[in-house]
C-alpha cells in the first residue's frame, strides 16, 4: 500500500486550469482543442460537466490529451453489490432520531476495496432522472490496485474519517487524509490506494454540481476560500497491462476490461476537474454579541436544487472556534427543520452530544424530526459562566443537509449493526423547570 508524496496542486476554485506532465512539455495544443495530429501522438477527448449548451458561468467540461481514448474496452458486465443502493421503494420510511455507533471496518480476513466497501446508508431520488442523493459509507482494508471506478449517475464529495487515500485520478494524484475532503465528479476515472483500514463518508449528489455558497453581506472573503480548494496537475503512466474498470451506471456496478491503465492523461486543460479542500483552511464567521446564527453559516460547499436558495445538499463543519455570545445559551438551540440532517464526527468530541456519537459514527435528524442538546448539554451550558471560551477544538463534526426526505437503507437500520437504539434517552430526562414565579 503505496503513499504518495510530494504531491503538486493547481490553486483555485472552478479556475480554467492547464497543465501538462514535466515528462511531455507543450503536450497542450496551443490557440486549438483538436489539432490533426496531437504533441507526442497523443489522442484528444472532451469530458463534459455540464450539457454543452449550459450557460457561460455554469459550463464545465475539460480536454484531456492521453496515451489511448478511454473507448477501448470491452463490454460492461453487471457486478453484484449487496449494499450499494438508489432504489428506496424498499425502504420503510422511519422518522425516529437515528443515531450509528463506528461503522464496522471489515475483518481482517476479508480482503475489501475501495468501491467494494460503498455501503449506502440513506438517500432520495433517482439517479436516472438526475436529481436526488445518496450517503454512503466506505469501509475498507485493501487498496484498488489495478482497479478503477467512475461515477455515471453524480459527483461524490469525499469525507476521509480513519485513513489516508491515495488517489490516483484522470487528472493526476491527490491524496487526502482526514480533516480534509475531496470532490470528485462524475464520469472521471479513480482509484483509491490505502495505508491502513479506512473508514469515510461519501455525499453523492445527481443534480448538479458542487459551488462555494453566496456571501451576501459577509463580503468578499470569508467561509471556505476558492484559493484554498488544490486541483492535481497532469500526471501519467503508460501501463499496458489489463486494467479494471468499474462504472456506476443508474445505480448498479458495471464492469469491463482495459488493455491498459486508464490513468494516462498526459496534459489536460479545463474547469471540470477534481478538487481536494482541507477543513483546517475554513474561516470561521459567528455571533459574536448575543444568540446564534443559524448553521448554515458553516457551509463549506452547497450543491444547489432549482428552488432559489434550497440545496440539494449542503456540505456544513462544525470547526474549532471561539464561543463569546453574552446572556446566551450557546450549543446548539433545539429545533425541528424543514430539511434533513445527516451528521458525522471526524475526530474529537461534538459540543452538543459528548457521549454516544463518536469518529466513525453518524446521526440521522428526518424532516421535522426534533433535536437539541442532550440532557448534560443543557444543564451545562445553562450554567455556565459565558465568558469567551474554545469550543471544538481537536474537533471536526460536520452536516449533510438535504431539503430532500431522506430513506435509510437496510444495511443503515439493521444490517450494519451499529444502530443505536437507545439514542431517544438522551433527551428522556430533560426536566421540567417551568416555575410561576420566575419570569
Ligand atoms: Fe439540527
Amino acid at each position: 500500500m503505496m503513499s504518495f508524496t510530494n504531491l503538486q496542486y493547481l490553486k483555485g476554485f472552478g479556475n480554467e486550469f492547464q497543465t501538462e506532465d514535466h515528462r511531455c512539455p507543450n503536450a497542450l495544443p496551443e490557440g486549438q482543442n483538436n489539432p490533426q495530429k496531437c504533441a507526442y501522438g497523443l489522442y484528444a477527448e472532451q469530458l463534459s460537466g455540464t450539457a454543452f449548451t449550459a450557460p457561460r458561468h455554469e459550463n464545465k467540461r475539460s480536454w484531456l490529451y492521453r496515451i489511448r481514448p478511454s473507448v477501448i474496452h470491452k463490454p460492461f458486465k453487471p457486478v453484484p453489490n449487496n449494499f450499494l443502493i438508489n432504489n428506496w421503494h424498499d425502504c420503510l420510511p422511519n422518522p425516529n432520531q437515528m443515531r450509528w455507533k463506528p461503522f464496522k471496518l471489515p475483518d481482517a480476513q476479508k480482503r475489501v476495496d475501495f468501491v467494494e466497501g460503498l455501503h449506502t446508508i440513506c438517500g432520495a431520488g433517482d439517479p436516472k432522472s438526475r436529481s436526488g442523493l445518496a450517503i454512503h459509507i466506505y469501509l475498507c482494508n485493501i487498496s484498488m490496485g489495478k482497479k478503477a471506478f467512475y461515477n455515471s449517475d453524480g459527483d461524490f464529495l469525499i469525507v476521509p474519517q480513519q485513513g489516508a487515500l491515495n488517489i490516483k485520478t484522470e487528472f493526476g494524484k491527490i491524496r487526502v487524509e482526514p480533516n480534509e475532503i475531496c470532490v470528485i465528479q462524475q464520469g472521471i476515472k479513480f482509484s483509491v490506494d490505502i495505508e491502513e483500514a479506512s473508514r469515510g463518508y461519501i455525499l453523492e449528489v445527481f443534480d448538479n454540481h458542487f459551488k462555494l455558497p453566496n456571501l451576501g453581506p459577509i463580503g468578499a472573503n470569508g467561509l471556505a476560500n476558492p484559493r484554498d480548494f488544490l486541483t492535481p496537475v497532469a500526471w501519467y503512466e503508460e501501463f499496458d497491462e489489463p486494467h479494471v474498470i468499474i462504472s456506476k451506471f443508474q445505480g448498479h456496478l458495471f464492469e469491463t476490461v482495459q488493455p491498459h491503465s486508464p490513468f494516462d492523461v498526459v496534459a489536460w486543460h479545463g474547469n471540470y476537474a477534481p478538487y481536494k479542500y482541507n477543513l483546517k483552511n475554513f474561516m470561521v464567521i459567528n455571533a459574536v454579541e448575543f444568540d446564534h446564527a443559524d448553521p448554515s453559516i458553516f457551509t463549506v460547499l452547497t450543491c444547489p436544487s432549482n428552488k432559489e436558495g434550497t440545496a440539494i445538499a449542503d456540505f456544513v463543519i462544525f470547526p474549532p472556534r471561539w464561543a463569546v455570545q453574552e446572556h446566551t445559551f450557546r450549543p446548539p438551540y433545539y429545533h425541528r427543520n424543514c430539511m434533513s440532517e445527516f451528521m458525522g464526527l471526524i475526530f474529537g468530541n461534538y459540543e452538543a452530544k459528548e457521549e454516544g456519537f463518536l469518529p466513525g459514527g453518524a446521526s440521522l435528524h428526518s424532516m421535522m424530526t426534533p433535536h437539541g442538546p442532550d440532557k448534560q448539554c443543557f444543564e451545562g451550558a445553562s450554567n455556565a459562566d459565558l465568558k469567551p471560551v474554545r469550543v471544538a477544538d481537536g474537533t471536526m463534526a460536520f452536516m449533510f443537509e438535504s431539503s430532500l426526505s431522506l430513506a435509510v437503507s437496510k444495511w443503515g437500520e439493521e444490517i450494519c449493526q451499529t444502530l443505536d437504539a437507545e439514542y431517544y434517552k438522551c433527551w428522556e430526562s430533560l426536566k421540567k423547570y417551568f416555575n410561576l414565579n420566575e419570569a
